[in-house]
């Protein structure tokens, strides 16, 4: 994933939380804490990665003991002094998301998690990084925004590469053959985002396959 992330949210003015963002991302946090809970107990130890400002990796830091990391060292300096402001237990590091079993190896965390990121990867780079995050933890959280479908490679202004993947592209496509545990599609919330969000638990293959949750609004 190329581009220049650090202009795209100094641009969207999206680097600094003011106490209403975080509110705002505590309650976007709510809509999957359940999902969460279900697969990491309170206080487990999570990998948020590609954290960004920290969006995702702050409010989750109230639940768990959370490491996020980020390779954009402007973008990582607002995620630490976010969390100054209104984190809890975390820490983070500067670090490449192809990196993390070199960085942490083997069953280091109990769970991993991105929010908007593996959509920014081709098919196979996000097969590497689920098999990667599957060897760091026995569990990966993984929620994206849908797009409209086939997989098209676009890039925005920023230079940003972003693949059309579907609900149907993640599930039957990209994601074959994993074990997803659980998945869930979120319906557009136009008062506060533009996209409908998708959202899979995959497990490890050796785990025993639990009765597949799934919960998709059309
Ligand atoms: C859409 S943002 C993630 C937002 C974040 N999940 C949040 O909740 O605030 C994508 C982030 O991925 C980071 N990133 C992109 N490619 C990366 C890579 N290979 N390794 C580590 N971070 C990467 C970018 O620097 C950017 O901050």
């Amino acid at each position: 994933m190329k581009g220049s992330w650090f202009n795209f949210f100094k641009d969207k003015e999206k680097l600094e939380f003011t106490k209403e963002v975080f509110e705002d991302s505590m309650k976007a946090l709510d809509e999957d804490l359940m999902i969460y809970l279900r697969h990491a107990d309170k206080g487990a130890k999570v990998l948020e990665c590609c954290c960004g400002p920290g969006y995702t990796a702050i409010p989750l830091s109230h639940h768990f003991n959370v490491t996020a990391f980020d390779r954009d060292s402007g973008v990582l300096d607002y995620a630490r002094s976010n969390a100054v402001k209104f984190g809890k237990n975390i820490t983070f590091k500067e670090l490449d998301f192809f990196d993390i079993e070199g960085e942490f190896g083997t069953d280091s965390f109990d769970a991993c998690s991105s929010g908007g990121v593996l959509e920014h990867f081709s098919r196979k780079d996000v097969r590497r990084l689920i098999d990667l995050q599957l060897k760091v933890a026995p569990v990966v959280f993984a929620s994206m925004p849908l797009g409209e479908g086939g997989g098209e490679k676009r890039k925005n202004e920023w230079g940003i590469v972003k693949y059309e993947y579907d609900s149907r592209d993640w599930i039957e496509d990209v994601l074959n053959g994993y074990n997803i545990i659980e998945y869930r599609t979120l319906p557009y919330k136009p008062e506060k985002m533009r996209f409908r969000e998708f959202m899979a638990v995959i497990g490890r293959k050796s785990r025993e396959k639990g009765c597949l949750i799934c919960n998709e609004s059309r």
